[in-house]
């Protein structure tokens, strides 16, 4: 070692480090592995990107807080307001009660092609909603309400399946939801007034 490597107190190879990091050397495996890291975040980015302006998927907007034990005594969640309504502007909301084991009212039926908004409350533990081959997907969390808007593009049924472990029924903890089309959700509609 010389004087000078003393004076700096750098060993031989931490000096030799040094000397080549004025040019930055990369090795170049390690440069293709950083390229795809790289374009493994621009993947990710896309997707995310993708699939909330393209398929519509967002995470909740605003929170809303509701008491879950006394969902009978408020006036949306009161067991005669639950079901699918149609609105006086013509949209669709459909108030559901998630609760061990089972969505209430068991079975509903919504028209295809145009949005749907969901309110949803949980009248006991944590719940989530499925709809399979859909982007209908949601948690159901205790003392909050979930809302949710979707269309659901083919008519046809569709199980609403839970999709939290909620207890021993929960593999039981499913409903049905009919899709008409837009035809015979506005002939049925005419008689029945949405319900
Ligand atoms: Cu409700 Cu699992």
């Amino acid at each position: 070692m010389s004087n000078d490597d003393n004076q700096h107190d750098f060993p031989d190879e931490a000096h030799a480090l040094k000397g080549s990091s004025d040019h930055l050397h990369i090795d170049p495996l390690e440069k293709k592995w950083i390229y795809v890291a790289l374009g493994l975040i621009g993947v990710f980015v896309a997707t995310i990107l993708y699939t909330a302006f393209a398929k519509h998927v967002h995470p909740p907007g605003e929170m809303e807080t509701i008491d879950s034990a006394r969902l009978h005594l408020s006036e949306e969640f009161a067991e005669d307001n639950l079901g699918v309504v149609t609105q006086a502007d013509g949209s669709v909301k459909v108030t559901l009660v998630a609760a061990r084991y089972g969505f209430y009212p068991r079975e509903i039926r919504i028209p295809a092609g145009q949005p749907i908004t969901f309110r949803i409350a949980s009248a006991d533990v944590l719940h989530g909603i499925h709809v399979p081959m859909t982007n209908m997907a949601t948690m159901v969390v205790p003392g909050y309400v979930s809302t949710v808007t979707t269309t659901f593009p083919k008519p046809g049924e569709y199980p609403m399946l839970c999709n939290e472990y909620c207890g021993m029924g929960h593999d039981h903890m499913w409903s049905k939801v009919t899709v008409v089309s837009r035809e015979s959700w506005q002939a049925g509609n005419t008689q029945t007034q949405g319900r």
